[in-house]
């Protein structure tokens, strides 16, 4: 049995979460019991001055771009082309692929993040080792193997009855299930596309792809799919639109698009830190949800530079005041980064302080006297340092300490 006492992060209202003193006791990777209302003195983490949080979900994020961070000045196609295409190249190598993925599991626990729904690369062996990997690390969630047969270098493309085929025989383990991961509708043929949404459907695991990032990919998917309709009419016609599909961006989308994607369900992942890197455009989330369209955070690393879920919320505020829309609330948005992330990629057994939850727990000391601010989780939001985060647990195992 282990303790962890402080300011608990615990469910308010429908959408959002607040601070209260309390005591959390974790057995057999579970959230045994919550104690609201008291301080434990002698406790195995956390204390007085401490908040435990529950662990952060990036809903959208590339293993193999980790070390990718950074190059600038590209538009994303060629991004893509001069500096993300070669580093995936890598995992041809299943060696590197798992030593990688071994890497950027512990970075991200070091982050706080616990849940993941990630891409790895074409290559079916390395896609297996990182799913492998980021179990036996603890982590939760949902791995893909890309797929994509054009538009790419040849060493990354697999022609569409192999690529499928493969991807078919991904193995779950631990608490990380394969996910069906066509890169998106620039690098998949028709017949590729159809049949990730065939193996969607077979396999019920999630689905993850990119919508509509920038103008000149939206453009050069008309030009490649031509006469089905809008970039989401695409992924619809080929039975990709679903409640279980996490469309990366989703930027330039028209109203019926928007409309289209509230009706069959399909999610939207803002990544505001990629998009902000990558000069993608600004993202009207508000369009979105008024709209219906349910939406989570992801980091996107690489496009993205940020690991840390707290930054990326906070871009979002960022993103939201240059649009001129309402500014999310830091309640609301603690609140997605950890429980609205895990609900959106299927993960209910964790996200929350709840009993019998999996213990995705971090012990986080500010060292901001947050306590004095009118808007104490504002305050945590905006002056937010990794530093603080002491330790992580997943599924009730000591995955990090500062
Ligand atoms: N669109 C297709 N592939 C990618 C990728 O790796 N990153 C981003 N940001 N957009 C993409
Ligand atoms: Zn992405």
């Amino acid at each position: 049995m282990l303790t962890l006492t402080g300011q608990l992060l615990v469910p308010d209202s429908a959408e959002s979460l607040r601070l209260t003193p309390g005591v959390i006791f974790v057995e057999g990777g579970r959230i045994a019991r919550i104690q609201q209302g008291t301080i434990h003195p002698k406790p195995d983490f956390g204390g007085e001055d401490c908040i435990i949080s529950p662990g952060f979900v990036d809903t959208h994020l590339h293993l193999p771009q980790f070390d990718s961070i950074g190059v600038d000045g590209l538009e994303l196609l060629d991004w893509l082309n001069t500096a993300i295409f070669p580093a995936e190249m890598r995992w041809a190598d299943t060696d590197y692929a798992a030593e990688m993925s071994r890497r950027v599991a512990l970075e991200l626990l070091s982050f706080g993040t616990t849940g993941i729904a990630a891409y790895a690369t074409s290559h079916h062996a390395a896609a297996q080792a990182a799913i492998n990997t980021c179990a036996e690390l603890g982590l939760a969630g949902h791995i893909g193997q890309v797929l994509m047969d054009q538009h790419a270098p040849a060493g990354l493309l697999v022609p569409a009855s192999a690529a499928l085929g493969q991807a078919s025989t991904l193995k779950p383990k631990g608490r990380i299930a394969p996910a069906v991961t066509p890169r998106f509708a620039v690098s998949c043929s028709e017949t590729l596309l159809k049949g990730a949404g065939t193996l969607a459907a077979r396999s019920g695991w999630l689905v993850q792809t990119h919508l509509s990032e920038t103008r000149r990919e939206c453009d050069l998917v008309q030009q490649l799919h031509p006469g089905i309709g809008s970039y989401t009419d695409i992924y619809d016609a080929c039975g990709l639109l679903t409640p279980r599909t996490i469309f990366g961006h989703g930027i330039w989308l028209s109203d019926q698009e928007r409309a289209l994607l509230a009706r069959k369900g399909g999610v939207i992942a803002h990544c505001p830190t990629a998009n902000r890197f990558l000069d993608a455009g600004s993202m009207p989330r508000a369009k979105a949800v008024s709209a219906g369209v349910a939406t989570c955070f992801g980091s996107d690393v690489g496009a993205g530079p940020d690991r840390s879920m707290v930054r990326v919320a906070r871009a979002a505020i960022d993103a939201a005041k240059q649009v001129g829309a309402a500014v999310p609330n830091a309640a609301g948005l603690w609140w997605q980064i950890t429980s609205g992330n895990a609900r959106t990629i299927g993960l209910t057994n964790t996200g929350s302080l709840e009993q019998a939850r999996d213990a995705d727990l971090l012990v986080i000391r500010p060292t901001t006297r947050w306590q004095n601010s009118p808007d104490p989780l504002s305050t945590l939001l905006y002056s937010w340092d990794d530093r603080w985060l002491r330790a992580t647990l997943a599924c009730g195992v000591v995955a990090y300490t500062a």
